[in-house]
């Protein structure tokens, strides 16, 4: 990833894949205590304390990796106009994780409280299709070559590059000696 320090791709993959297991892993609690949906299996007391306390960690780290992402990688695809839509819902998407994560932990309400445990988890799930479609983007932009992200970007003025001049060669040397 330009700009960042070497592992900092696979750091953030880590982070990521983190979020999902973990999420997923408490699902099938979430189900059955906010949504009355009982699935055939799910975590075991002991298992989803420490579980939910990766997660929760695990989201802290997350968040700091993509604060080091708005400082560079966010702002340089911004202004070079470059996956700007899926960028964006990325962003967003987290945005909303956190907030609805700060929901889980504090709404007292109980109907309240389980539709923002649902809603943070459809964002969870949400998130791994919208990170797929960014990164994939990013890749095959990158192979066809930046020329693709002209074509995002026509208003911008083009840069001007002076053509080389003509090398005149005359086709007969000899002719001029005689
Ligand atoms: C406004 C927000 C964003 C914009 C404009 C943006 C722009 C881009 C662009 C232009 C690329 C193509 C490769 C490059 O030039 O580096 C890219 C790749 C990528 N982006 Fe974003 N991005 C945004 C947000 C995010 C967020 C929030 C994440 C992570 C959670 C993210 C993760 C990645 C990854 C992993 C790649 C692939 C990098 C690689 O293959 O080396 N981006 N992004
Ligand atoms: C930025 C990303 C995320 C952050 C900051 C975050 C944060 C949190 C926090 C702090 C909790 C409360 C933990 C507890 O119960 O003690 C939580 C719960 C949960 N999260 Fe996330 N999370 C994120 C992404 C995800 C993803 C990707 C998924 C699913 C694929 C997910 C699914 C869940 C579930 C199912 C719960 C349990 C909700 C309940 O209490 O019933 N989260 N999350």
């Amino acid at each position: 990833m330009k700009g960042y320090p070497n592992g900092f791709l696979t750091a953030l993959l880590g982070a990521l894949s983190l979020m999902l297991v973990t999420g997923l892993l408490l699902a099938p609690t979430t189900l059955a205590m906010r949504a009355d949906i009982a699935l055939a299996w799910r975590l075991p007391g002991s298992g989803r304390v420490l579980t939910a306390a990766l997660h929760a960690a695990g989201g802290f780290l997350l968040l700091l990796m993509v604060g080091a992402l708005w400082s560079v990688h966010m702002r340089s695809g911004w202004r070079r106009h470059r996956q700007r839509a899926s960028g964006l819902l990325l962003g967003s998407v987290l945005l909303a994780l956190a907030v609805s994560a700060v929901a889980v932990y504090y709404v007292g309400d109980e109907a309240l409280g389980a539709a923002t445990a649902i809603v943070h988890l459809g964002l969870g799930l949400l998130l791994a299709g919208l990170f797929g479609w960014h990164w994939l983007h990013g890749h095959r932009a990158r192979r066809r070559g930046h020329a693709h992200g002209r074509a995002h970007a026509p208003h911008l003025p083009h840069r001007h590059v002076p053509r080389p001049r003509p090398v005149h060669v005359d086709p007969s040397p000899a002719k001029e000696q005689a």
